[in-house]
């Protein structure tokens, strides 16, 4: 992987020609202070899912799930590669993380044999930051701009010609001899990322051809991953040959709809096998495993459950306010809002009401923890 580095440090946009980029940049890390072996940022564990790249699908027919996406992919493709010398319109891929946005940009760039340039919209602090990183395309090469959503106003505006006109409009002087230099761009493709398509401002939105939302995985999709992977990694399972078997459907069921867990609970998985075991992954052992990294039945870990117990005994099981919850287990609220409550909120174990979060039935049921209070129609679901 080639690195690029500007010389103010600000700007880093990497070649990474259908091979990955191991972490994104710039992340906020405030955002992304905790370590979870079931979180789905990549930058927790960002030097434990390098390995993943491996894992991970390089060309369309190899990608399992997100049937529509795929379809919608392989249809404009041939359409474009067809009438030749035409660049990919923009692609704006939305949803959680660890869902295969990045992974799904470099697919798009082999499929489309372009090369792939690789940033994030936090690492793009200026218009010149952009201006360099457009300025080095070559024609129907791939921008792929991650956390799309966290790109500053200043940045946004430089976006908007050349996405439309292949063009960059640079301001030069100021005052009375303020004027705009125009740069010609090669036609290239913008893929953006974003896990918050609602920040997205409605002129950035409509400029993208393709726009897509992410969705979680299921479990027979994810246990098709999971059984490529450990083919993949050379790990044996007590599965029947191509299914993967209860072992990897264990696994499967704790992934929280995410390939990216399911992967890294794969691969302390075969540690586990390998040093407690004879390095067959059966199901007993995946139960061993994960337990010993304290990943319940669902794929809980310790912080979900330690959020869920606080809302049910400080707060009788709410509504209570986001900030509360924060402050009583001294966590950062942005990291609660981004990193636990999605799945939460998913599975049904927590309600979001206009006057706080609720514990729900389900959740109480799961942890053991006393039922709480039903909604009425004064406090019905806001979001
Ligand atoms: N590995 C991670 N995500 C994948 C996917 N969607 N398809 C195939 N392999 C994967």
């Amino acid at each position: 992987m080639e690195a690029e580095e500007a010389t103010d440090g600000r700007f880093r946009v990497r070649q990474e020609v259908n091979r990955g980029p191991g972490a994104s940049q710039g992340l906020d890390s405030a955002h992304m202070a905790i370590e979870r072996l079931v979180s789905p940022a990549a930058d927790p564990a960002a030097r434990e899912d390098q390995p993943n790249w491996s894992l991970r699908p390089t060309r369309l027919h190899e990608y399992i799930g997100q049937h529509d996406l795929i379809q919608r992919l392989n249809i404009t493709i041939a359409a474009v590669r067809a009438r030749k010398g035409e660049p990919l319109e923009h692609i704006l891929l939305h949803g959680p993380p660890g869902l295969g946005k990045t992974t799904l940009a470099h697919v798009i760039g082999a499929e489309m044999a372009s090369k792939v340039y690789a940033t994030s919209g936090p690492a793009l602090t200026r218009g010149t930051d952009l201006v360099s990183a457009l300025t080095r395309l070559e024609t129907g090469d791939i921008l792929f701009i991650d956390e799309i959503h966290r790109l500053p106003v200043a940045v946004e505006e430089f976006i908007y010609p050349a996405m439309e006109d292949y063009r960059i409009d640079v301001p030069v002087d100021s005052g009375l001899h303020a004027r705009t230099v125009q740069i010609q761009l090669k036609p290239f493709t913008l893929i953006g990322a974003t896990t918050r398509a609602g920040l997205i401002s409605s002129p950035l939105r409509s400029r993208f051809g393709l726009t897509h939302n992410l969705r979680y995985y299921d479990p027979a999709e994810l246990l098709t991953i999971l059984t490529r992977s450990a083919g993949l990694l050379n790990v044996p399972t007590d599965g029947p040959g191509a299914r993967g078997g209860p072992a990897l459907e264990l696994i499967a069921a704790r992934s929280r709809g995410t390939p990216r867990i399911a992967n890294r609970l794969l691969r302390r998985v075969r540690d586990f096998v390998q040093v407690k075991a004879d390095g067959v992954i059966r199901a007993k052992l995946v139960e061993q495993a994960l337990a010993l990294e304290g990943v319940d039945a669902l794929g809980l870990d310790e912080l979900d459950r330690t959020y869920l117990r606080i809302i049910s005994s400080t707060y009788s099981g709410g509504p209570v306010g986001l900030e509360a919850v924060a402050a009583t287990m001294n966590q950062d609220a942005g990291t609660l809002e981004d990193v636990v409550e999605p799945y939460l909120l998913q599975i049904g174990f927590l309600a979001r009401t206009r006057r706080g979060r609720m514990l729900t039935k389900a959740a109480a049921d799961h942890l053991g923890l006393p039922a709480p209070t039903p909604l009425n129609e004064s406090n019905a679901l806001l979001e």
